[in-house]
């Protein structure tokens, strides 16, 4: 969305903060965005908390004390990329559908012609009043984008669809009005990434150096292209990735556990993560002292993660392999023993590669004996080829079916 410009409507409902996220993720994708506030918004968001997120005046009225020369109303609908109605009011909708233009939000709506969505948010009965569903079929048929609101707990405690739509639903639904292909659309990907930490005393563990970024970019680029997104992590130094379901573990066991509990319904699984092999056999419960003597740390085997969720998911598996030589055989070894559809081999030996890089150089094998070079990138670059090789893989095996 870098450089589009898109001009976001905030109306009257309670829901008006929830429009500061779409407003900073906007902006954090590079858009440049405008707002503009119903005078009843402004009872619920103050203008200042838009200025200051989008580095812009905020447009609140058709008739400004100091008018300015041109119609400011007529003259954004030339520059414009997209409209965002978030959240959409039942009165702004049932204006707009009928062509009412009796304030700024109103009439900027009635003039301009851009791809325009709107994210409705109401109480329940409003959502069903009769009024307000004519409003959305009108809208709706003449080519607007209206999202459904969600079912659950709204303001007013009572339990009824007509809460705002989730911040990932409006963002692919942004997403959607560019046109930008979302081929996991309404798909569920599961990501694992980062070190897990093993615990030999209460104070020191067993981890490793991964940093969690090839995970991370995965997560970021499964999202983009409209994907609903669980990233299971072990402890790392990066940011929460935004509109992502973000699950916060420390040991091989409880990865697992986790892994086991989504990789049910999980449609692709990147199983980035750097899972120890072996952890402490008898961790100890105080602090080890240097008088103990403790010189020699006794290990077990952790639990084996790709094999323990082996037939009992359906998605496609993709699990990396960091080696530091015999890759290859390492690779094949996974494909043929773990039940898993693609191994993505990466060195942590060779510059600009594996863990704590920026870069990544990888080759993915698949079952069929297909061996697919990425050259080295940066890791979100790699992220999105190697999403879009397994898209391709699948859709081919798919139609091949
Ligand atoms: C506390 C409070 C919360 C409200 N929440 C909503 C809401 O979520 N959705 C809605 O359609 N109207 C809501 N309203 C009513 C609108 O603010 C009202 O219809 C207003 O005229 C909308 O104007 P606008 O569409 O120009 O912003 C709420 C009113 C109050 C007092």
């Amino acid at each position: 969305m870098k450089n589009k410009n898109i001009l976001i409507i905030v109306t009257g409902s309670i829901a008006a903060y929830k429009a500061c996220e779409v407003v900073r993720l906007l902006r954090k994708e590079g858009a440049q965005v405008q707002v503009m506030m119903s005078r009843a918004a402004q009872e619920f968001v103050g203008k200042a908390t838009f200025a200051a997120l989008t580095n812009n005046e905020v447009i609140t009225e058709i008739f400004p004390d100091t008018p300015k020369a041109g119609l400011e109303h007529i003259e954004m609908a030339i520059d414009l990329d997209a409209i965002v109605v978030v959240p959409a009011t039942a009165n702004t909708l049932c204006k707009v559908a009928n062509g009412v233009a009796d304030d700024i939000v109103s009439t900027t709506l009635s003039v301009c012609e851009q791809p325009t969505l709107f994210a409705p948010a109401m109480n329940f009965r409003m959502w069903q009043n009769q009024a307000s569903m004519d409003a959305v079929e009108k809208l709706r048929n003449r080519g607007f984008l209206i999202l459904d609101p969600e079912e659950g707990k709204l303001a007013s405690l009572h339990e009824g669809e007509g809460r705002l739509p989730e911040i990932k639903d409006i963002m692919n639904g942004i997403r959607t009005l560019f046109e930008i292909p979302l081929p996991l659309k309404g798909k569920k990907v599961l990501v694992t990434a980062g070190p897990t930490r093993e615990a030999i005393d209460p104070v020191r563990f067993i981890s490793n150096r991964s940093s969690g970024k090839m995970g991370y970019a995965i997560a970021k680029s499964a999202r983009d292209l409209g994907a609903a997104v669980t990233l299971i992590t072990g402890p790392t130094a990066l940011a929460d990735v935004a509109e992502v379901s973000m699950i916060k573990v420390e040991t091989a066991e409880t990865m697992a556990e986790e892994v086991q509990n989504h990789c049910p319904s999980a449609d692709y699984l990147f199983m980035t993560a750097a899972v120890a092999d072996y952890i402490p056999a008898k961790p100890s419960s105080e602090k080890l002292k240097r008088s103990d003597k403790a010189d020699s740390l006794k290990l077990k085997p952790a639990v084996d993660i790709l094999k323990s969720i082996k037939g009992k998911t359906k998605g496609m598996t993709i699990s990396f392999a960091l080696e530091t030589s015999n890759g290859e055989e390492e690779a094949m070894r996974k494909l043929s023993q773990k039940g898993v559809d693609f191994v993505v081999l990466n060195y942590a030996n060779e510059p600009g590669s594996g863990f704590d890089s920026e870069t990544n150089r990888v080759v993915i094998f698949d079952t069929a004996g297909n061996k697919k070079e990425l050259k080295k990138d940066r890791k979100d670059r790699i992220a999105n080829q190697l999403i879009d090789f397994v898209l391709n893989k699948t859709s081919k095996k798919t139609q091949a079916v």
